[in-house]
């Protein structure tokens, strides 16, 4: 069993990052810009927030950070990211999910315009992705895919079976490992026969949201296992997978902290730094 450091390998993606940055700011005069939008008082999407901000300072991007209050009208909402997506200082636009109740979260992610898409969750970047065109992607399961990318392993040919169906992780992720070759099932809830399906995985990705969901008799042996969750338990963040029985059986996997989490904000600062260069 070898670990997949997540920290190490986003570390890498953020420094190419910043050379980047800073060729852009050489060629036109200014940082690319990213604005992350975070309405509501969320505990955890605070910190996701917090990190976001922190990460683009580190690569030489500028962040504007819009904190609304959990009662922001819905027109009040829509016209700030009106305004950012007149800014030709942003060239990013992240809302942060999950929106208060009372707000839509399709009505307003549809004022964001696509080519400021850095979460790839239009349904032109996502119809893109479908097509096997180039598209802005979700940052999680595009993380994913670079951490495959950077430990060798080459989904082509392979059974990749994705646990979780949502249109953050599940969806682009099966659509990701479609195009990189790899024969793809989706399961989620509804699915029968769970944990077969599973034995039956080269690479199996679980975004599900719970403890200890998958268990050593779902893995096969020298199986790369990819764990999207993060699940708060007694004060501790641990992942979807039961690592402790799990780790023995695969051949590359990744921690929960320290695996996927970190490549999402460094895949947020590549999908700025794209679009911003798409402006140049
Ligand atoms: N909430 C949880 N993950 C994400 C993400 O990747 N992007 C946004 N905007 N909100 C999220």
């Amino acid at each position: 069993m070898k670990l997949i450091d997540g920290k190490a390998i986003a570390a890498e993606v953020r420094s190419e990052v910043k050379l980047r940055a800073a060729a852009f700011e050489a060629a036109s005069g200014k940082k690319p810009g990213l604005a992350v939008v975070l309405i509501g008082s969320d505990p955890a999407s605070s910190v996701y927030v917090r990190n976001k901000i922190n990460a683009c300072e580190e690569a030489g991007i500028r962040s504007f950070c819009y904190r609304l209050p959990e009662d922001t009208a819905e027109e009040e909402a829509e016209e700030l990211i009106g305004r950012l997506a007149a800014s030709a200082d942003v060239h990013g636009i992240l809302v942060q999910l999950p929106l208060p109740a009372h707000l839509k979260e399709e009505k307003l992610l549809a004022k964001i315009p696509v080519s400021k898409d850095v979460d790839g969750f239009s349904a032109e970047n996502i119809g893109r992705l479908a097509r096997g065109e180039r598209a802005a992607v979700a940052c999680t399961p595009l993380g994913v895919m670079e951490l495959l990318k950077r430990s060798g392993v080459d989904p082509s040919g392979k059974h990749a079976v994705v646990i979780g169906r949502s249109n953050i992780v599940g969806k682009p992720m099966a659509l990701l490992l479609l195009n990189a070759d790899a024969t793809v099932t989706v399961c989620h809830s509804r699915t029968r026969g769970l944990a077969a399906i599973c034995r039956e995985a080269d690479i199996l990705v679980s975004a599900v949201g719970k403890p200890a969901f998958v268990t050593a008799d779902m893995v096969k042996e020298g199986a790369v296992v990819i764990d999207v969750g993060i699940n708060r338990t007694e004060g501790k963040i641990v992942g979807d997978v039961a690592f402790g029985e799990v780790a023995p059986k695969a051949s590359l996997i990744t921690p929960v902290p320290g695996g996927v989490g970190p490549m999402t904000v460094a895949m947020l600062l590549r999908n700025t730094m794209d679009a911003a260069e798409r402006c140049l």
